[in-house]
C-alpha cells in the first residue's frame, strides 16, 4: 500500500475489478469529459493485463473507504500515462491531487523514466487543476484526438519531467 497523509493507494487485484466495473459503467463517476463506457469484467481484465508494469489502485480514505481509483500505464512505453476518478461526493477535498502526487512519487522512485504524461479534455478544469497542483505543465492541445460522446474531441496534453519533480512530495517523507 502507498500511504499518503489523507488517503492511501491500495493495489487493485483482478478479483476487485467488479468494484471498478460499477464505477466505470456509471456515467456520473467518470464524468462528463470521459467516454461513455459499458464494460464487462473481461473488457476490464484485458485493460488490466495491458497495464503490464503499470498498476491500478483504489484511492482509500484512512478508514479504508474506497473513494476512487488511479492508474498508470507502462505498456511497452518508457513514458507512463496516468488516469484517475473520485466519486462525486468526495470531490473538491484535495484527494485527487494527493493521489496524483503519490503516483508521481512512486513512478519516479521506482522506474528509470524521464517523463510522465496525462491527457484530459480541455474543458475539464478540475482535472487540469489537479495536474498543475501536482507539478505538471501543459504541452499543448492534441486536436480532434479522441472520439467520444458523439464527436471528435481535443485533448490537453500535460507532462512532468524528472528534473521538475524535485524529489518525493509524499512518499518517504
Ligand atoms: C478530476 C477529479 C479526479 C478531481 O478530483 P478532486 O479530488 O475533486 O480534486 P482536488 O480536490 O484535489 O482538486 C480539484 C480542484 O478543481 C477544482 N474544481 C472542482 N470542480 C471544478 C469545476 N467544475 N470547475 C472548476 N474547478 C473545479 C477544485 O476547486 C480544486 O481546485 P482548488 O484546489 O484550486 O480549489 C474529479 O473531479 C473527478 O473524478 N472527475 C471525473 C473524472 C475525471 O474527469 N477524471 C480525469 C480524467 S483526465
Amino acid at each position: 500500500m502507498l500511504e499518503g497523509k489523507n488517503i492511501n493507494l491500495r493495489i487493485v487485484e483482478k478479483d476487485d475489478l467488479i468494484i471498478i466495473k460499477e464505477w466505470t459503467n456509471n456515467l456520473h463517476i467518470d464524468g462528463e469529459y470521459s467516454p461513455i463506457l459499458q464494460e464487462t469484467i473481461k473488457d476490464l481484465e484485458k485493460l488490466y493485463d495491458n497495464l503490464k508494469e503499470g498498476k491500478w489502485y483504489f484511492i482509500e480514505k484512512k478508514d479504508e473507504i474506497k473513494i476512487g481509483f488511479i492508474l498508470h500505464m507502462l505498456s511497452g512505453s518508457v513514458v507512463p500515462g496516468i488516469g484517475y476518478a473520485i466519486i462525486p461526493s468526495e470531490r473538491g477535498k484535495g484527494y485527487g491531487t494527493e493521489a496524483v502526487k503519490i503516483v508521481i512519487d512512486y513512478i519516479f522512485l521506482s522506474k528509470n523514466i524521464v517523463r510522465i504524461t496525462a491527457k484530459t479534455h480541455p474543458d475539464n478544469i478540475a482535472s487540469q487543476k489537479v495536474l498543475k497542483k501536482a507539478g505538471f505543465k501543459k504541452e499543448g492541445i492534441l486536436r480532434k484526438e479522441m472520439f467520444f460522446r458523439g464527436k471528435w474531441n481535443d485533448s490537453a496534453l500535460y507532462s512532468i519531467l524528472r528534473e521538475e519533480w524535485e524529489g518525493p512530495k509524499i512518499l518517504l517523507k
